[in-house]
């Protein structure tokens, strides 16, 4: 057996599979000094895109109150953590990743008393809190870009941003283009004699931070405490790889490889850390706060340095995510970003906010190629006929492979509901800047962020009350077979699976930070042991017949009529092995 591991010594807890909850101690109670591993390691987040989760006071948009009226269902579910999409103040041009005010919460989401209540009710159940914070751009309706674009080119306002000056022409400085289509520059002020043109990543209403201005830095090392004195207790770092660009901004380079993945990016880690590590010990708490960075990055150097040990404690796996169901590639996939993970571990996500559902990838026809992990739409966000059965049949052995992973798992909403990719939403509808910003090339990522069917029946399907607005994307009435509490009642749901995943997970991969595949194994079949679990997950139709080691009990099967001795086809078998 090959040994992989991610970093620190592997600490496995073993012992009988049960489906009791066990929840991990209570953010008072425990800490890195205490007792044992600190709360990441190991943990499953649960991804709340507050937008579509519950809708509590009626507007058709979700809210921190409906989160607040789901936690008991998380904490059901056995997650560790939920990870808030961002909700501070913000026009919306790109769902809350345009930020007007980073220090308060929007109204359509409610008050910075309902994110304190929240946290504490959070904590009151053993589930920590991560926030979203945006550090690479922020709305042009901040203040910071207002005074800058009312000031003068060359002035200490614009320093904060990436401005250029004009040729004179109405010719943008060159032909960078956003990621979410058109071109990288606008400018302003409109029809000034000396107009200047700023650059964004992304849409032109999400200008870029410049970085190397130190009040950007320090402004951010205070918006940090900020949150953190409210008891957050972590952050994913959008856009993790862009902060820092190349200086001076090499706008001669059509590469716009100047822009991302830039080494100097540590230092600004270097200096969070710092802050977060600062709490550990503080305010009647023993925990320091934990970040997570959003990296899209082909390159495993880049991803070590931004989580060395004085760094981020982890960066997403990408590389996983984009995989395409076959055994070799999945493998191979975990091993990189094992060998790419610091010293905390991966962070695990077959799906998010950004990609096509995962159901829906998965009943899709499979290339078994390389995908360009900087080019989500081919490898997530692909559009062709979708075979639901095999999608779902699929998505529930994805999801037992996934929870047997050593590191952190994150999950997003509705997939532990099987929900599916909605990709035929009416053109009105459709809000998402990519679309917009692409002439409706590209549907964009709208399809993946409808809003949860909470119940079978009622207008909303319980998103919000009955006779509350409409939900603000409209769920296709086929998401009445997927509601929560039709699950809820159903032995056999994917809910009640992923339920039984994560109280086996706790016990039997605890904080293991590394596994041993199991070889030889039939072509398709991808089995390893970790902490006190063997997985093995077949990627073809037909049924493998493939044993485990000796002393491995079956505990876990995601279909129907597995034997020992047998995995079927497209499903994943999990063992027990005796302590
Ligand atoms: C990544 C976020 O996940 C995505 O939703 C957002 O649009 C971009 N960053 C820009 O902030």
């Amino acid at each position: 057996m090959e040994t992989v591991t991610g970093g620190a010594p592997p600490a496995p807890r073993r012992g009988e599979p049960r489906e009791a909850e066990v929840r991990l101690p209570s953010p008072a109670r425990s800490g890195p000094d205490g007792a044992g591993a600190p709360w990441w390691r190991g943990a499953v987040v649960y991804q709340v895109y507050v937008r579509s989760f519950r809708d509590a006071d009626g507007d058709g948009i979700g809210d921190l109150a409906g989160v607040r009226a789901g936690l008991d269902d998380l904490a059901r579910l056995g997650v560790d953590a939920i990870w808030l999409n961002p909700c501070y103040p913000s026009p919306q041009r790109d769902h809350g990743y345009d930020i007007a005010d980073y220090r308060d919460v929007d109204p359509v989401y409610g008050t910075l008393a309902d994110l304190d209540a929240l946290i504490a009710d959070a904590h009151a159940r053993g589930i920590r809190v991560v926030m979203d914070i945006v550090p690479n751009h922020c709305s042009d309706r901040h203040p910071w870009f207002r005074a800058a674009v009312a000031a003068d080119p060359g002035s200490d306002a614009r320093s904060r941003f990436l401005f250029v000056d004009s040729d004179g022409s109405d010719e943008p400085p060159n032909a960078w283009t956003s990621v979410f289509g058109g071109s990288a520059w606008t400018r302003v002020p409109d029809g000034s004699a000396d107009p200047q043109w700023y650059f964004h990543a992304f849409d032109s209403s999400q200008p870029d931070f410049d970085w190397s201005a130190e009040d950007v830095r320090a402004g951010f090392d205070d918006i940090l405490r900020f949150w953190f004195d409210r008891g957050v207790d972590g952050f994913r770092i959008d856009v993790a790889h862009g902060l820092v660009k190349r200086t001076p901004l090499p706008i001669d380079d059509p590469s716009q490889d100047g822009l991302w993945r830039q080494g100097g990016v540590v230092d600004v880690y270097r200096r969070w850390r710092r802050i977060g590590d600062s709490y550990r010990g503080s305010d009647g708490g023993d925990e320091p706060r934990y970040f997570i960075g959003e990296a899209w990055a082909d390159d495993p150097a880049f991803l070590r340095s931004i989580t060395a040990p004085d760094a981020l404690h982890q960066s997403f796996a990408f590389a996983l995510l984009i995989q395409p169901w076959f055994a070799h590639r999945l493998r191979a996939a975990i091993d990189a970003s094992l060998a790419a993970a610091g010293p905390e571990g991966p962070a695990w996500a077959l799906s998010n906010h950004d990609v096509h559902r995962l159901a829906t990838r998965l009943g899709q026809e499979r290339i078994d190629r390389d995908f360009d992990p900087l080019d989500m739409l081919s490898g997530a966000r692909r559009t062709g006929p979708v075979d639901p059965d095999l999608g779902l049949r699929r998505a529930r052995a994805a999801a037992a492979l996934l929870l047997a992973l050593p590191g952190t798992v994150y999950l997003y909403q509705g997939d532990e509901l099987g929900l599916f990719e909605v990709l035929d939403l009416p053109d009105g509808a459709r809000q998402d800047p990519i679309w917009r910003r692409t002439g409706g090339r590209e549907l964009g990522r709208d399809g993946c962020r409808v809003p949860l069917p909470w119940t079978a029946d009622g207008p909303s399907m319980g998103f919000g009350p009955d006779d509350g607005a409409a939900p603000w994307l409209p769920q296709p009435e086929d998401y009445r077979g997927h509601a929560r509490d039709r699950a809820e009642n159903d032995p056999a749901s994917i809910l009640a699976l992923h339920r039984r995943l994560i109280a086996l997970r706790r016990d039997l991969v605890g904080s293991a930070d590394g596994l041993e595949w199991i070889d030889p194994a039939p072509p398709g079949v991808l089995a390893f042991a970790v902490g006190g679990l063997v997985c093995a997950t077949n990627t073809e139709g037909a049924d493998a017949a493939w044993r485990p080691p000796a002393g491995a009990r079956l505990v876990l099967s995601t279909c129907d009529g597995a034997e020992p001795g047998v995995v079927p086809g497209d499903s994943t078998t999990w063992y027990a092995l005796d302590a």
